[in-house]
């Protein structure tokens, strides 16, 4: 039988929740390692969570860094590395306020949706002038943006799937339940369950906010600190994903 305990460490488990609702997202994987190849040198990845985006470019034999400000994160992503034999270095810091010694990188990458994570406009601009400041000239910063608004209206959709993982005996769900705009952000409402092996449900409600921002925002505040911007990518919507705008900026 799993007692409480162990079913209230399950639902609290940052690891498991940031695999439930991210693991599973391939879709801007193409761009990241395009990306990663055109610009020839150390990569570094801002919120950087498990390592969805970081392994995948260690994989394919990029130098890569990874960021998160959460220990317990960059813990899982430190042993995944371990185990796969890829080598990553990876750095607990803020993506506001990080100082690493190497500040030679050709790419810095903040996919999903890092960027709406830095508590409004001065942490986006403290993000961005501590990444202009890792970057070697020429160097690509690349943002994600997603609007969590975009596509159907509400009445046309169909109820979103939740998300499903399971491990050693334990199911997980993370089901999106409601969507409010508020100001200059965007809340979203998850109710996460957790069913023991044997069958007992532990569930919480769990809030994410994101900082409403449009790529033109963040074109502006980067050119001001001097850098040059580049024609903006595009991730597509697939399934429950909404898709996503990238706004590229190259670092003097
Ligand atoms: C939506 S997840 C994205 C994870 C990963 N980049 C991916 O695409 O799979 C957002 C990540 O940003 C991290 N994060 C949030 N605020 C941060 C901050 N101020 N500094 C560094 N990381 C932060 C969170 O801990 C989380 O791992």
């Amino acid at each position: 039988m799993v007692g409480l305990t162990a079913r209230a460490a399950a639902i609290a488990d940052p690891v498991i929740w940031h695999d439930v609702e991210c693991s599973a997202y391939e879709a801007d994987l193409a761009l990241w390692r395009e990306l990663a190849s055109a610009a020839g040198g150390p990569v570094l990845e801002l919120g950087c969570g498990t390592g969805r985006v970081a392994l995948d470019l260690a994989a394919r034999g990029h130098d890569v860094t990874a960021l998160d400000s959460e220990p317990a994160l960059l813990g899982a992503l430190a042993s995944r590395a371990r185990a796969r034999q890829l080598r990553i270095e990876a750095v607990v810091a803020d993506a506001r306020s990080f100082e690493l010694a190497e500040r030679d990188y050709a790419l810095v990458l903040g996919p999903m949706q890092v960027t709406q994570l830095m508590g409004g406009r001065d942490g986006r601009d403290a993000l961005l002038s501590s990444a202009r400041a890792h970057l070697r000239a020429g160097g690509t910063l690349a943002l994600a943006l997603a609007d969590p608004l975009e596509g159907v209206p509400a009445e046309e959709a169909d109820p979103p799937l939740p998300d499903v993982r399971e491990r050693d005996g334990w199911v997980f769900s993370s089901l999106p339940m409601a969507v409010h705009p508020e100001p200059g952000a965007i809340r979203i409402d998850r109710l996460r369950q957790a069913v023991s092996p044997d069958g007992k449900l532990e569930e919480t409600m769990a809030s994410i906010r994101l900082d409403a921002v449009t790529p033109e925002e963040l074109e502006t505040a980067a050119a001001r600190l001097g850098m040059r911007v580049r024609p903006r990518r595009t991730v597509e919507p697939v399934g429950d994903y909404v898709g996503s705008v990238v706004v590229i900026l190259e670092a003097p």
